[in-house]
């Protein structure tokens, strides 16, 4: 019998080959919020998901973010589906989304898997036995200093303006190699995992788009908690992951800006000439 992990991997490429077929007809997109788009892709993906894993799992509960899932009273099992992470991207022809599965047994992380169908690269995790991309094991990254790092961060679409990550990303883009901010947090927790990327952190992620992330990184070596330090909560406020060597670093220069000292505050505004 496969296992979780392979049937939710097979489910990501098929839903992955729909999206990348979405993808090529540049599709129009709607309006959640404000600035919070969806498309009939997004819906498509989620259908496709669910119903597979509704025929495969029929007692398990699944939280899909367009609103598709289902709840199980007694299920001890519970499926977070992104249909597709990066929506924004895709709507505007940017090559950079996913779709992103993740399956908890009694609140604890065990499969997960994230499939970019654009550069045919799966990601993938299983609790204690490690974390692949495509097929290989991979690993986190060994810079073991910020100033060597190369970094990521996101900024969400729904309540932009009480963001206070612009603090957070100007700190660490003084500090670092770089600040990227690519529109697809899944694919940056993968980047973490797979040592593209050495940190990732972010604001009011939703459970679906951080699952997937945080059992990938972890199976790769590296280590998750909240910006704070605390132990990272499924839908938790805030969000940080990165190669394990350069944690304490990085809660220290976030401490700063929690507490308020900027070492490098954030320059006047002056004419520029
Ligand atoms: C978004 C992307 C983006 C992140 C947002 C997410 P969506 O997911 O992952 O990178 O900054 O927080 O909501 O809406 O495209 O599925
Ligand atoms: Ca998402
Ligand atoms: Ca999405």
């Amino acid at each position: 019998m496969p296992s979780y992990l392979e049937t939710s991997m097979e489910i990501a490429r098929e839903a992955g080959a729909l999206l990348a077929g979405y993808f090529e007809k540049r599709i129009s997109y709607e309006l959640k919020g404000e600035y919070d788009l969806v498309t009939d892709a997004d819906r498509a993906s989620e259908r496709l998901i669910v119903e597979r894993l509704r025929s495969h799992f029929p007692g398990h509960s699944i939280l899909a973010e367009e609103g598709g899932g289902h709840e199980n009273a007694d299920g001890e099992y519970r499926w977070y589906v992104d249909p597709l992470d990066g929506t924004t991207n895709f709507a505007h022809g940017f090559p950079m989304f996913n779709v992103t599965l993740a399956l908890a047994k009694a609140g604890e992380l065990i499969a997960g898997c994230i499939y970019d169908p654009i550069h045919d690269e799966m990601f993938s995790a299983e609790r204690g036995s490690g974390a692949w991309l495509n097929n290989r094991p991979m690993r986190v990254s060994k810079a073991a200093r910020v100033q060597d790092s190369l970094v990521a961060t996101g900024f969400p679409s729904r309540k932009r303006h009480l963001n206070v990550n612009v603090h957070f990303y100007y700190q660490m883009a003084m500090c670092s190699h770089g600040v990227r901010r690519a529109g697809s947090a899944a694919l940056d927790l993968a980047y973490v995992a797979s040592g593209r990327l050495d940190a990732f952190w972010e604001f009011g992620l939703k459970p679906w788009d951080m699952a997937a992330g945080i059992l990938l990184v972890a199976e790769a070596g590296g280590k998750v908690s909240d910006m704070n330090g605390a132990r990272a909560e499924i839908g938790g406020a805030h969000l940080l992951a990165d190669n394990g060597l350069i944690h304490g670093e990085v809660l220290g220069l976030f401490g700063e800006i929690f507490t308020g000292n900027y070492r490098t505050p954030l320059p006047e505004m002056a004419p520029v000439r």
